[in-house]
């Protein structure tokens, strides 16, 4: 991903710049650990690309770059104790080597430094505008973790309600960072609006990926648990159109090992399932059509086709992830 190298330079600058690393350490050592442990840094390159698309001066939204990498890394230390997760970037996560208290207020702490990154920006006219698109897609991250979570218990979930609880708890911070990212670099309405639909889709193709990568994935580059989902009973696409095309039979043993604690063998009969129904080639399908949606709302977006080309690119790459 040579064509994005500037900006991810610029943002690990900022990040190396701004360490939590204050007293107490039992705080902020946990907020430096899950920041240090790397990742893509997605969020923060699309908000400094769409600053980019309708200004060169991105640097100008480091701050808010920081502010939502800062508020993702917030979400995943939350998200692996809902989870009971206990692999993070091929790390031991943050609840897991330093406890479940700590996980829980080393999360809290980073929330609110997100918000006092938003204030370092140098825009104040812009303030009110950017904190209405963040705290609108701050609690819609709530409301889908929350729909996560309910799924593991209900009995019956439809396709239509896992495309919502996706699109909350990880599209919308993608397309809100490009959102942000758009109109700090003083791009219309209308487009960043455009450029928020071209997010929303990636990020549900994002997620199904992410699902298909928890079932599938080389657990070597996913640095996650393999089989998490399985083991939580995460009723994700793979599960839902299972349900959809298998016998009566495999119904009754895929809703039986779903309602059941962990186990490798579970895991093992669950994937073999998976297999024999080629779900992965539906999820992929899935996902396919909703890149395709993302590319058609980009092609609207009022932008130097050179520069919208960077997003093209850098979302196809995305999309067919390994890690
Ligand atoms: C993980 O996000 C959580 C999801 C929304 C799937 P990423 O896959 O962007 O995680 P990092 O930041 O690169 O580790
Ligand atoms: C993550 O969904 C969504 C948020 C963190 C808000 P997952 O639970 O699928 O993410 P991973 O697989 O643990 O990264
Ligand atoms: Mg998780
Ligand atoms: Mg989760
Ligand atoms: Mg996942």
């Amino acid at each position: 991903m040579q064509y994005i190298q500037p900006f991810q330079q610029a943002f690990h600058d900022f990040l190396d710049g701004n360490p939590f690393h204050k007293e107490p350490e039992n705080l902020y050592v946990p907020a430096d650990y899950i920041m240090g442990l790397g990742g893509k840094r997605l969020r923060p390159v699309l908000l400094l690309l769409g600053h980019y698309l309708f200004d060169d001066r991105f640097h100008d939204s480091l701050p808010a770059a920081m502010a939502v990498e800062v508020f993702h890394n917030f979400t995943l230390v939350h998200d692996d104790i809902m989870d009971a997760a206990p692999l993070r970037r091929g790390n031991p996560t943050v609840h897991q080597r330093f406890g479940l208290n700590a996980g829980i207020l080393a999360g809290d702490v980073m929330l609110i430094r997100a918000y006092q990154y938003l204030l370092e920006l140098d825009r104040p006219h812009l303030l009110p505008r950017i904190l209405d698109v963040f705290n609108r897609l701050a609690i819609e991250v709530c409301e889908g973790q929350q729909m996560d979570m309910d799924f593991e218990q209900a009995e019956e979930v439809r396709i239509e309600d896992y495309l919502k609880m996706i699109e909350l708890k990880t599209s919308v911070l993608i397309a809100g960072a490009l959102k942000m990212g758009a109109l700090l670099g003083g791009g219309s309405e209308e487009n960043a609006g455009l450029l928020y639909e071209f997010g929303r889709n990636v990020g549900i193709a994002f997620q199904l990926q992410d699902d298909i990568l928890d079932a599938f994935g080389d657990p070597e580059k996913v640095g996650k648990k393999p089989g998490g989902d399985i083991a939580q009973n995460k009723k994700t696409f793979l599960f839902l159109k299972a349900l959809e095309l298998g016998n009566p039979e495999e119904k009754a043993h895929l809703k039986a090992w779903f309602s059941s604690s962990d186990s490798p063998e579970k895991i093992e009969k669950v994937l073999g399932l998976w297999e024999k129904l080629d779900i992965r080639r539906y999820a992929e399908e899935a996902k396919n059509r909703f890149q395709d949606q993302a590319f058609l709302a980009l092609e609207q977006v009022g932008a130097e086709e050179t520069k919208k080309r960077l997003l093209r690119e850098l979302a196809g790459e995305l999309l067919m992830r390994e890690a």
